[in-house]
């Protein structure tokens, strides 16, 4: 699979957007430019992607701006000429949307219509060309004891989040109906791996762990999430934009359904197993699983998610390459070897949100 035209991708400073750039330019015969638009929000850190920029001089270019500033989009339209757009960008954190909304419609919502106006407005009507919209599988609601999301399943979302992402998801779709913009759209499951901001359940956990701090559950600690590797879901997003059908939707997942409390030992198993509790100082004699703390629940917290990916595993070929057990060894190991990236995260402001976060909790 090649592709030799430029992708604009935007939110490439987070999570998953550092790791789709980073998987397309080292582990694809992509041969274009990647522009990363990105605001950088607490959420956006330019050193997830400081090696890149040094070894792919002249192929990466950053951006900062938002995604919401209509005329800065349609210029880097003009300038770069993209013919993939890679649309990550997003307020994401469930638990940030409860405490303060108006950034998720600001960015999930008006900004991707930015976005698609600008795409639509420069491609006028070429059919050579993909905006792939990156979405949650949160936007289909919550699961009881069976069954799973698939691509027909309604939407019925639940936080102002997956509110904001299927508003998002809606506005792309219309305009593929209405106006023909070779659009598609991915619901992916929870993503885990490097790179994740330490708000998000896996890489809180590692680190609080480490710290010998408490390891929030919340509720009874049985609510599912579907997790995947996130070099996994940037393998799906690729196959998507060289091979997906424009006006298609796929699910992204693992099919790996874990209750939270269950990540949340294999956390600490793991982490007894590379880095024994008995020789952490800041353990004080404990051990990783003394620090499970169950908390007062999250407000309308979905109970289960659970993806049926088989269209994309049918149509694409796509399938995860790592399982669980894998995945986590890859992320706690990362997480023990960038200590310096860490440092720069703490500072910039996880430790007030977490304690915002706890304070409301009381
Ligand atoms: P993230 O919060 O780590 O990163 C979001 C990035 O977007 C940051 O770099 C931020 O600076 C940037 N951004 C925010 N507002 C912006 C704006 N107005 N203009 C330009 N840039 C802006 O998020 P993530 O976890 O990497 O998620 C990326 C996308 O994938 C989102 O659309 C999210 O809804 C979707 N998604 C995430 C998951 C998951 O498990 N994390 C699962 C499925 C889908
Ligand atoms: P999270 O990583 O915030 O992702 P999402 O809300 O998008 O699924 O949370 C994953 C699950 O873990 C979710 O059920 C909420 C739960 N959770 C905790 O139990 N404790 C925590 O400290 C966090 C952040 C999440």
């Amino acid at each position: 699979m090649a592709h030799s035209g430029n992708i604009l991708v935007t939110g490439g400073a987070g999570f998953i957007g550092s790791n789709f750039i980073r998987y397309v330019l080292e582990k694809t015969a992509f041969k274009g430019r990647m522009i990363n638009l990105d605001k950088l929000t607490y959420a956006g850190n330019p050193e997830n992607l400081s090696d890149v920029a040094k070894a792919y001089k002249g192929r990466y270019v950053f951006v900062k701006g938002d995604i919401c500033d209509f005329k800065l989009v349609g210029q880097l339209f003009k300038k770069y000429q993209p013919s993939m757009v890679a649309h990550f960008a997003a307020e994401s954190h469930v638990d940030r949307s409860i405490f303060g909304p108006k950034d998720f419609i600001e960015t999930n919502v008006n900004g991707t219509f930015s976005m698609l106006e600008a795409a639509r407005n420069f491609w006028n009507g070429r059919s050579d060309v993909r905006f792939h919209h990156i979405s949650t599988d949160e936007v289909y609601g919550s699961l009881g004891r069976t069954g799973a999301f698939s691509e027909t399943t309604p939407y019925d979302p639940r936080s102002p989040y997956s509110a904001s992402k299927a508003s998002s998801d809606h506005i792309a779709r219309a305009y593929f109906h209405t106006y023909g913009l070779p659009v598609s759209i991915s619901n992916c499951s929870n993503n885990y791996g490097p790179r994740h901001y330490p708000e998000k359940l896996i890489p809180l956990l590692i680190l609080n762990a480490l710290e010998g701090k408490p390891l929030p559950v919340y509720g009874d600690g049985k609510n599912v999430r579907d997790w995947l590797y996130v070099e996994d879901h940037c393998s799906a997003i690729w196959r998507i934009l060289l091979r997906g059908e424009a006006g298609r939707t796929y699910n992204i997942g693992g099919g790996c359904e874990l209750k939270n409390i269950d990540v949340v030992r294999s956390v600490c198993r793991l982490l007894e197993r590379v880095r024994p509790s008995a020789s952490n100082a800041a353990l004080k004699g404990g051990s990783y699983s003394d620090l499970i703390t169950f908390v007062k629940d999250r407000p309308g917290h979905d109970r289960r998610y659970a993806i049926n990916s088989s269209r994309i595993r049918r149509e694409l070929g796509w399938k995860p390459a790592h399982d669980f057990e894998a995945g986590l060894a890859a992320t706690v190991d990362w997480y023990l070897k960038n200590p310096a990236w860490l440092a720069a995260v703490r500072r910039a402001s996880y430790s007030e949100w977490l304690k915002k976060n706890y304070a409301s909790r009381k």
